[in-house]
């Protein structure tokens, strides 16, 4: 077996010591959507992956559809990430926030006052989601954006990347997979709309396209990438015809903005319907920054897809909830423990920094 997962990389101006990303996942242990210490403990408690990937982070009060995720737009938001990255650096690691506006997979009870559950349509995302106050909810019926809300919102999206620099972070992760709002942008089933915003493959990449140059324009894009899921089917994401037409438009215009990585969601390893490999495969050659890969890994198989040449970096998910020296494990080849579903989303230790 080759051990090419354990060998540095490089990335933007960054060295990683190792090719194991440590995959977002929300995890809602963030009171008042305010990053804490134990959340600074818990990731860096996993500093020894050559990159973390935080959990989704909502740029905009308009983008905290769950409960108990964090933000990027308040003060006490970027201390508290500052706590976060101070621990994770101290203890040799690299870290990515990742930015998720929750657009219209959101409840009206999870947001703060005056906030509004946003989407490219006005239409509900199926099935229910958790709220603290009032439990398991439909999804609200969100707003259609007008022109005004989307610049807005592009908008957020700088500045949180700004924020996020402010913070200590090494850089942003977009995330336009798994329909969230740049996911809603992307697929028909979200976004009916006919304006410049809707419509064709070139006005539904264009929602992708003008957030990834506005955080370039902020931070610089080689402290920038793009999560995507071609395919995916969490969160009522439908796929169409012109699947492949899209997302081959989308990262030939991601590849001109200079985006330092592009992270590929692969989750049929959960169900869902695989990625076709002629798709992933052109995706790789047009896009010539570092290329993650996710979903269902393990050593032997992220090796044998580094080896060949299929990606750079790979991305493991659920092996880090529950094995916080990952890296170690992988290495020695030490069984992993698994990981307990039940505490996934809920507050405290237990299930988050008891492993
Ligand atoms: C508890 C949990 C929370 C997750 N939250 C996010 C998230 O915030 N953002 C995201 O892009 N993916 C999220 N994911 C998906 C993971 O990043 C990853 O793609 C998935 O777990 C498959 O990888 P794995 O087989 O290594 O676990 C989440 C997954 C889990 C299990």
């Amino acid at each position: 077996m080759t051990t090419t997962l354990f060998t540095p990389a490089t990335l933007g101006k960054l060295q990683l010591k190792n090719r194991i990303v440590m995959a977002p996942m929300t995890r809602s242990r963030a009171t008042s959507n305010v990053p804490n210490g134990l959340m600074a403990k818990y990731y860096s408690e996993r500093a020894s992956a050559g990159l973390i990937i935080t959990e989704g982070t909502s740029p905009s009060p308009n983008g905290l559809g769950y409960a108990r995720i964090p933000g990027m737009f308040s003060d006490a938001q970027v201390q508290g990430w500052r706590l976060v990255n101070d621990a994770v650096h101290q203890a040799g690691g690299k870290i990515f926030v990742q930015l998720m506006h929750t657009g219209r997979v959101s409840h009206t009870a999870n947001l703060p006052v005056g906030s509004r559950v946003l989407a490219p349509s006005a239409l509900v995302a199926p099935g229910e989601m958790w709220t603290d106050s009032s439990g398991q909810q439909p999804h609200s019926v969100p707003a259609a954006m007008t022109e005004a809300d989307i610049a807005h919102t592009i908008a957020e999206y700088a500045t949180a990347c700004k924020r996020a620099i402010e913070a200590g972070f090494d850089g942003v992760e977009l995330h336009g997979a798994n329909g969230y709002m740049i996911d809603q942008f992307l697929n028909t089933a979200s976004n009916q709309r006919n304006d410049q915003w809707g419509g064709n493959v070139d006005n539904r990449i264009r929602f992708a396209v003008q957030v990834a140059k506005a955080a370039t324009a902020a931070i610089g894009a080689d402290r920038i990438g793009m999560r995507i899921s071609p395919y995916g089917v969490f969160n009522g994401m439908t796929p169409d015809a012109e699947m492949d037409a899209m997302y081959e438009r989308l990262i030939a215009e991601l590849n001109s903005i200079g985006l330092v990585y592009i992270h590929i969601v692969d989750h049929s390893s959960m169900g869902a319907p695989e990625v076709s490999p002629a798709l992933k495969a052109k995706i790789r050659a047009t896009f010539k920054g570092q290329y993650i890969l996710s979903g269902g890994y393990d050593v032997a198989r992220a090796n044998t897809d580094l080896d060949t040449k299929r990606g750079d970096l790979v991305a493991f998910g659920r092996p880090f909830i529950s094995n916080p020296d990952l890296v170690q494990k992988l290495q020695s080849g030490t069984e992993l423990t698994a990981p307990d579903m039940s505490t996934f989303y809920t507050p405290g230790e237990k299930g988050y920094t008891d492993y």
